[in-house]
């Protein structure tokens, strides 16, 4: 038996916790596991009762589910019944507010194609705010009290300057950690260190780090249950993880497969201006945690929509937000990147907050071995997650 917990962070009076804690057999869908051509199967293909939602693949699905989690600050199983978190089967079957959740879809998908000339600028989102009930009445206390800054809801205004350019921010980004000549001499790299999320039950676990310019990368995060591997080869890229509906599943294109490769990418700095393509700047100047920072826009190959955000005073990337389009909304990706340290002249972070509308996880690098040897098949698609026996 295999139990792996699921975590969506919901709103609590002042702050936002995890409320998650469920327990995952993941032990169902196996006849799935491999994903055949290397294509995602789409959500009807693995699942018993998708209506509304066909035609999206699984990745997109869960996206999705995550998307209404964050929307209406709900877990899996405000939706869903209880067994869903020990069977994936059980998302199957319907209760009161998955239907009603149907007709939401239907209703947006109308109001955006009759009132907004189908642009897909009303969701879920727009009227719930994170609560299960749509608030009809201003509040005097939001109005009044002191607007709470979100840097990531900073958009190009116009008449804001375009000085300095996105060039010259970049410039500046690549002198900081260690100049054109010194990246390019790092060819790879090996790092180890800790892995904490909802996968791992808030545990620390151990995880590894394998980087080959210009863009390969695979990680692997330990878990109790099983080890989740990311790779990213330079073209294409897979998850094998014991807690997905799929063993083993390509990156779907767009926001998926544009993740892992910035990801990659960026292990490698050097080469940040060529990742991205549509650099755009005349972002007013906002704050992370009291750092003035810069933010610089790109757009990844599959057409998602990338904002970096660099520390005006060290020059450094401090977070990059990506934003995956489904067919319900934009979920966005945070990765706030800290504990610069230097490596053979290269500074690089050592700690990495992954933040979605899924769950947060932690990364801290603890070594990290520059310029080594690295098989060509730890680039190589993964194997199928194994579940790891329990231990008594
Ligand atoms: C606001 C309600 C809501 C929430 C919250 C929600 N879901 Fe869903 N879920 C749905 C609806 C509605 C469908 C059916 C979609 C359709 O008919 O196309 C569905 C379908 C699914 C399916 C496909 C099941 C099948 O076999 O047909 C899975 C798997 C799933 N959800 C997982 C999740 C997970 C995991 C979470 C938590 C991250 C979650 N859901 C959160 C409403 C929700
Ligand atoms: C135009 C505004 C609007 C949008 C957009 C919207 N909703 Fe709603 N939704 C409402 C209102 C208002 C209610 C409460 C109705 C009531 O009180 O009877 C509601 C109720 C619900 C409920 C029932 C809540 C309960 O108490 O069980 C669910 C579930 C829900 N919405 C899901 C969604 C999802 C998912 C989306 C996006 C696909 C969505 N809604 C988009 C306005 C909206």
């Amino acid at each position: 038996m295999v139990f792996r917990r699921f975590g969506v962070n919901v709103r609590s009076k002042a702050k936002r916790h995890i409320v998650a804690g469920f327990a995952f057999l993941a032990a169902t869908l196996a006849a799935h596991s491999q994903t055949p051509g290397g294509h995602q199967p789409l959500a009807e293909e693995v699942f018993k009762n998708v209506q509304v939602l066909k035609g999206t693949s699984v990745g997109e699905l869960m996206d999705i589910m995550s998307f209404f989690s964050a929307s209406l600050g709900l877990n899996c199983v405000h939706c869903h019944v209880n067994e869903s978190l020990t069977h994936w089967e059980k998302f199957a079957e319907d209760v009161p507010r998955k239907r009603i959740t149907r007709q939401m879809v239907l209703m947006v998908d109308a109001m955006n194609k009759t009132h907004f000339g189908g642009r897909r600028v009303l969701t879920c989102y727009s009227c719930h705010r994170g609560s299960i009930q749509p608030e009809p009445v201003p509040s005097l206390t939001v109005q009044y009290g002191l607007p709470t800054e979100d840097p990531n809801a900073t958009e190009i205004v116009p008449n804001t300057p375009r000085e300095p350019s996105a060039e010259q921010i970049l410039d500046k980004f690549i002198t900081a950690v260690g100049a054109a000549e010194r990246l390019n001499g790092l060819k790879s790299f090996v790092a180890k260190g800790t892995y904490e999320g909802f996968d791992s039950y808030e545990q620390k676990v151990p995880f590894e780090v394998f980087a080959k310019a210009p863009n390969q990368r695979t990680t692997v995060a330990h878990t109790q249950n099983g080890d989740t591997t990311t790779t990213f080869d330079g073209h294409s890229g897979w998850i094998a993880a014991v807690d997905k509906p799929l063993r083993l599943m390509s990156l779907s294109p767009g926001g998926e497969l544009d993740g892992a490769r910035l990801d990659a990418a960026l292990a490698f700095p050097g080469n940040i201006k060529q990742t991205l393509t549509q650099w755009r700047v005349g972002f007013p100047m906002t704050t992370i945690e009291d750092k003035q920072v810069q933010i610089v826009q790109g757009t990844a190959p599959g057409g998602t929509r990338v904002k970096l955000f660099f520390d005006v005073e060290s020059g450094l990337l401090a977070r990059v937000v990506r934003y995956t389009n489904t067919r319900i909304g934009i979920v966005p990706t945070q990765v706030d990147y800290s504990d610069y340290r230097e490596v053979s002249g290269i500074r690089i972070p050592f700690h990495w907050t992954i933040t979605w509308t899924g769950g947060q996880s932690f990364i801290e690098l603890s070594e990290l071995q520059p310029n080594v040897a690295i098989d060509d098949m730890k680039f190589a698609q993964p194997a199928p997650a194994v579940v790891k026996p329990a231990v008594k």
